[in-house]
Formats: C-alpha cells, sequence, structure tokens
C-alpha cells in the first residue's frame, strides 16, 4: 500500500493536478485510492465537493501533523494507494509527510527558469537522510509541459538532474486545459464531455502513462518501513 505524496516549497508547480490525475487514474483502473488533503487551501476537498462520491476515492481534509500518521495507519487497511497533497511549503507537515512516504513526487514546471521550490524539497530530503538515516525515495515530475517545450530542452533538464542523481518520470505532464477544468467542472478525465474539452483523449493517455509508470515504480504491495519516532525527533529539528 504505497504513500506517495506531492511536494514542491512552491506554489502553482502543479503539484495538486498531478495528484489529482494520478489518484483519478488509479481509481478508473479499479484501486482504492485515499486522498489526504494537506493543503490549507483545501483544493482537492473542494474538487470533491463539487464531484460527489467518485467510485474507489476517499478523500480526507483537515490533515495535521499529529493526526496525519493515524490517518495513514486508518486507511491502509482499506486502500491500494494513499496520495497526500501538501501545501506549496516548507514546514513541519510537509517535513513529516515526507518522512511517512514511500514515494515523493516532485512536479517541476517543465518551463520554469526558477525551479527553486522543487530543488529546497531535494534539499530536505537529503537533510532527512543525513541526520536521520530515513531512505526517501523521489523523483521529479516535469509538468506543465507545452509543445513549446522541446525534446531536447526536455532532455537537459533530466540530464541536470541525473548528474545530481535525481531520478525523472518518463512521462511529463503536459499543459492541458482538461486538467484545469477537472477542477471546475468536477469529476474525472473520464466523466468530462468529449465534445465540450478539447484534447480530452490526449490528456487521457497522458494521465494513463503517468499513472501507468508511477504503478511500475510503486507496485501495490510496498512494505513501509517509516521509523516514527526517529522522524519526529527530525520533524522538529528541520521545522
Ligand atoms: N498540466 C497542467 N495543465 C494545465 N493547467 C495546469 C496544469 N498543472 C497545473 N495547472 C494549473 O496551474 C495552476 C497551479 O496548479 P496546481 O496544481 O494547483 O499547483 P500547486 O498545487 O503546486 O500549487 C492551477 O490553476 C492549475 O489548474
Ligand atoms: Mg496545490
Amino acid at each position: 500500500m504505497p504513500v506517495i505524496s506531492f511536494a514542491n516549497a512552491k506554489g502553482g508547480a502543479g503539484k495538486t493536478t498531478a495528484a489529482l490525475l494520478l489518484a483519478t487514474e488509479l481509481a478508473h483502473q479499479g484501486y482504492r485510492v485515499a486522498i489526504l488533503d494537506a493543503d490549507p487551501q483545501r483544493w482537492i476537498t473542494q474538487w470533491h465537493e463539487i464531484s460527489g462520491p467518485q467510485r474507489n476515492i476517499e478523500v480526507i481534509s483537515e490533515v495535521t501533523v499529529a493526526s496525519v500518521q493515524g490517518h495513514i495507519r486508518e486507511l491502509s487497511r482499506s486502500n491500494d494507494y494513499i496520495i497526500m497533497d501538501l501545501a506549496g511549503a516548507r514546514d513541519a507537515m510537509v517535513t513529516t509527510a515526507i518522512g511517512l512516504s514511500d514515494h515523493v513526487m516532485i512536479p517541476v514546471q517543465g518551463c520554469a527558469m526558477d525551479a527553486k521550490g522543487g530543488a529546497q524539497i531535494l534539499d530536505l530530503i537529503k537533510l532527512m537522510e543525513d541526520a536521520g538515516n530515513l531512505v526517501i525515495p523521489h523523483s521529479v515530475v516535469l509538468t506543465r509541459v507545452t509543445s513549446m517545450v522541446t525534446t531536447r530542452a526536455l532532455l537537459t533538464i533530466k540530464g541536470l538532474l541525473a548528474a545530481r542523481g535525481v531520478n525523472v518520470i518518463n512521462t511529463p505532464i503536459a499543459e492541458r486545459s482538461a486538467y484545469r477544468e477537472i477542477f471546475d467542472c468536477g469529476g474525472t478525465l473520464y466523466s468530462m464531455d468529449t465534445a465540450k474539452i478539447s484534447n480530452l483523449d490526449k490528456a487521457q493517455d497522458n494521465a494513463k502513462a503517468f499513472a501507468t509508470e508511477v504503478m511500475r515504480l510503486l507496485p501495490v504491495k510496498v512494505i513501509r518501513s517509516s521509523e516514527p519516532r526517529r522522524l519526529f525527533r527530525l520533524v522538529r529539528s528541520a521545522a
């Protein structure tokens, strides 16, 4: 039961969008998915409120440093994947969530010169690994990639990250109006009207390719190995 969190110290990187695309695609494929909405702005919670009940998806709001571990323990009994959406911050909540994750996805805008928010999370993970002997697998996910971003530019970014030993998810998340519409209309890419949303099929293919890669990286039966006590010491020192 993998726990996957989406972290970038800056807002607007595409965390919430990528988290929801992954969650809804996994649910579409029949997996039971719990989303922990740990962002005080509650975008996923609002999406859930306008969507109504969604098959295979439950959303937990009001997640705090004190409650997150209990939520994960509880949800792990009845879900195949737990996905955490985090605020654009580097605070105790983000640190705790990272420490409890089997994998941290770090969305970085493919076209952004400023990848500082992503780098801050990479530094935080390094600090937790060095100070606490915690191994926190993580990957950068390139997001909002448009046709303006050339294959060569993407290869350059991947090369730079690889030189730092950072894994990059092969499937970049494209810039698609369908990904904005989900938050306005509710539901999923599969409940939208093909006639009304341009390139919906491409958006579905892209989300599916992303989720397929994540599933390969994190098959359902991952054994959790976090050590809570050490983690909370770390949270105190990092916050
Ligand atoms: N792949 C995408 N295609 C189109 N719009 C996107 C995409 N990713 C994010 N956005 C838009 O960019 C804004 C910020 O994205 P969001 O996922 O909320 O980022 P974060 O959670 O990191 O703050 C939102 O308005 C969202 O709709
Ligand atoms: Mg967000």
